[in-house]
Parts: C-alpha cells; structure tokens; sequence
C-alpha cells in the first residue's frame, strides 16, 4: 500500500468547459481510520453530467462542491483498513468517495454500501445496478409507463442512462424502441447491440422529420435525457396521451448562468392530453433494492447489454466530466484508479 494519497481539489470554478487547471492534485499522506471509520482505496470512480452542476456556485437538491475540497464523485472501492465492525478488510464498498487515491470514510455512513456478493462485476453497481441504472428505471417505469404496443423515443440513447431506459422499455413490451446518438459508430451500437428498432442522429437539422419518419403514429412515450431543440423536435411528434419524461437536459452544459432555452412545442402537450414530468431518482430510494435486482434479472437474462468506456489514472478524472459534455462516451464513462489488492 502506497504511504501517499493523491486528491484532486477543486482550484476554481469552469465558467464553460470543465478543464485541468479548475482542479490541483494535492499529496498528502494516507490518513489512518479513527474509532467507527474505514479506509477506502478508491478502484472505480464514475461519472454523471450532474458533476458539472456541482461545480457551480449555486445550492441544487446537493450543495456545490467547495473551493479546496474534494471532488465529489461515487466510486467502488476496497477496504483496506477498518475500525467498524460492518466493514471487513478485503471487501468492496461503492459510495462518494471523491477524486483521491484513499477515503477516510464513516463505517456507519448509510450512503456507504457493500458490493453485494451476487455482483460479479464490480462496475455494474456503477452502470446498471447504481445510480444511472435506477434513474432509467423509475423514470421509465414510473413516469414514462410504456404499454404494449407503444412507440418511445430515448434521447442519448448511446449514454448510460439512456441505453438502459431504451432497453427496459424493448423488455416491457414497447412496440417500437428509437434512440438519438450523436455518432455512426453510437448509432451502430444502439441498433445492433442494444436492440433499438432505430437510431437517428441528433445533430441532423432535419431530426423533427427523421422523428416523424421513425414514429409515423406519434411517439408515446419520450424519455430525455437532453433538453433543447431536441426535447422540441421530439413534442413536435408526440401522440395524445404522452408521456415525457424529463430525466436530465445536458445540453444546457449544466453551466452556472440558466441559459434562456425555450420549448416551441409545448402547446401540444394541450391539444394531444400529453403530461410531462421531471424526477429524481432519489424519490424512490426505499424501492432500489427491488430496482435493482430486476434490472440485474434483465442483465442476466441478456435483455439488457452494458457497455463501459474507459479512462485510465486518477489524473485523467476532468477529462470524464468533458468527454460527457463532447459526446465521446459510450456507455457508462468511468475511470479506473488502481486494481484490488
Ligand atoms: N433525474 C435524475 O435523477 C438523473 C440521475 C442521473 C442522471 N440524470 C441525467 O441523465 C442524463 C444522462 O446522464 P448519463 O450519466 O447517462 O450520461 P451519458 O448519457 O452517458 O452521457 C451524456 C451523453 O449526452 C449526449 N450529449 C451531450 N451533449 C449533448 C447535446 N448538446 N445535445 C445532445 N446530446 C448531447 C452525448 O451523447 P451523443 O453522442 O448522443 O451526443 C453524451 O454521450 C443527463 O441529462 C443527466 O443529467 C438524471
């Protein structure tokens, strides 16, 4: 075990892009755990578009992560040393343990969890049966209910969450499952790998009629992950009795200044009795055991496929908030920081 612990700190806020220099890398030594506390040797660390929003000097459902401090960022880890009696040396936790080498963390933190043995990989608890994993699942079953037969558009569907909603509606019985991706190589992916009926390409300034080419009927349910002229195109097509999910809307760059972006079409949420509805995934948090063992059931049935994108070396965590802002990422981004003794 290493005598030095590699934190990266947050030097300034990004006004635009997230770059190498908001953050220093700071080495101090590895602490030692007090009576209750563990020692965590971060393996995985993932990454969300919400990152970006912690950046900004403004109180969200989290507050900022502050000038000096850690970056905040859910990982798995190993325990490497413990004075709690729940948290034995060798195994594998998953929980916000930041951009460093070691967390000194509270044994009896309830936001800290064991990987649970039945998980063969441990970067499913940070893809399909984490966070991303049960945002797709309660947005899709809770808000975007697909039936039989429907039609449901999932923007970024190449993404984490995306590729998971989309595959849980194909596994509910939707009708026909279409995507947006912003790339050939994204849209093959989703098509082929992932299932969808379709994938259409965001960045096509004809994408309102590639929609209603795809989604001739209308759409019934839309589950969006990006907001905009994208989020428009989309209500443009939908049919009566909608519903749209708004999980997230990451081409507002989640930057500090609430950019001015309007929706043309939400005058047809009236005339086709259409709901459109936000939502945490943190609402139902009394329900991810349940969650989570069904999509780890759809994963293990092949129902749903996983892919991860890879960075290597604690020093390359800015460029995981960036490549989610440029598009580069393939399914769920994360990093990985060192491998379990
Ligand atoms: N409601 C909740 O509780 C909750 C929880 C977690 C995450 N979320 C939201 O879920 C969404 C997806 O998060 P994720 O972690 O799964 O990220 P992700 O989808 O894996 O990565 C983001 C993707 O968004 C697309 N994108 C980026 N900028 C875009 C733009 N300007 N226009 C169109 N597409 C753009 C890119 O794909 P392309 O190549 O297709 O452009 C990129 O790969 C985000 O909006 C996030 O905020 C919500």
């Amino acid at each position: 075990m290493s005598d030095e612990n590699r934190q990266l700190l947050l030097r300034e806020r990004p006004l635009g892009v997230v770059t190498d220099e908001c953050f220093e890398m700071a080495r101090t030594a590895v602490p030692q755990p007090g009576d209750g506390q563990i020692l965590v040797r971060t393996l995985w660390l993932g990454f969300e578009p919400a990152m970006r929003g912690w950046l900004n000097d403004i109180r969200s459902y989290t507050p900022p992560v502050g000038i000096g401090e850690v970056m905040r960022a859910w990982g798995i880890g190993q325990v490497v040393d413990s004075r709690h009696p729940d948290h034995a040396v060798g195994s594998l936790v998953h929980g916000d343990l930041g951009w460093q080498d070691y967390a000194l963390l509270d044994g009896g933190d309830t936001g800290i969890e064991r990987v649970p043995d039945g998980i063969s990989d441990p970067r499913l608890m940070l893809s399909v049966a984490g966070l991303t994993g049960l945002t797709a699942y309660f947005g899709m079953t809770e808000v975007g209910r697909p039936e039989a037969g429907d039609v449901v558009l999932v923007t970024a569907a190449a993404g984490a969450t995306g590729s998971v909603a989309a595959q849980i509606a194909r596994a509910l019985g939707a009708g026909r499952v279409i995507g947006t991706a912003g790339s050939p190589e994204k849209r093959d992916w989703v098509r082929e790998v992932a299932g969808l009926d379709d994938c259409l390409d965001h960045h096509d300034p004809e994408v309102r009629r590639a929609i209603r080419s795809a989604a001739p009927e209308g759409l019934n349910v839309v589950f969006d992950n990006v907001g905009g002229s994208l989020l428009d195109a989309a209500l443009f097509n939908i049919a009566v009795g909608a519903r749209i999910a708004l999980c997230g809307s990451i081409s507002t760059g989640y930057r500090p200044e609430r950019p001015e972006v309007g929706i043309h079409y939400y005058q047809l949420l009236t005339t086709r009795r259409s709901r459109m509805e936000g939502f945490l995934v943190s609402d139902h948090s009394d329900r991810y055991t349940e969650a989570r063992q069904r999509l780890l059931d759809w994963v293990a049935d092949g129902s749903i496929r996983v892919e991860y994108d890879v960075l290597d070396g604690l020093e390359h965590a800015p460029e995981g908030i960036r490549r989610l802002f440029e598009g580069k990422n393939l399914g769920k981004q994360l990093l990985h920081v060192a491998d379990p003794g």
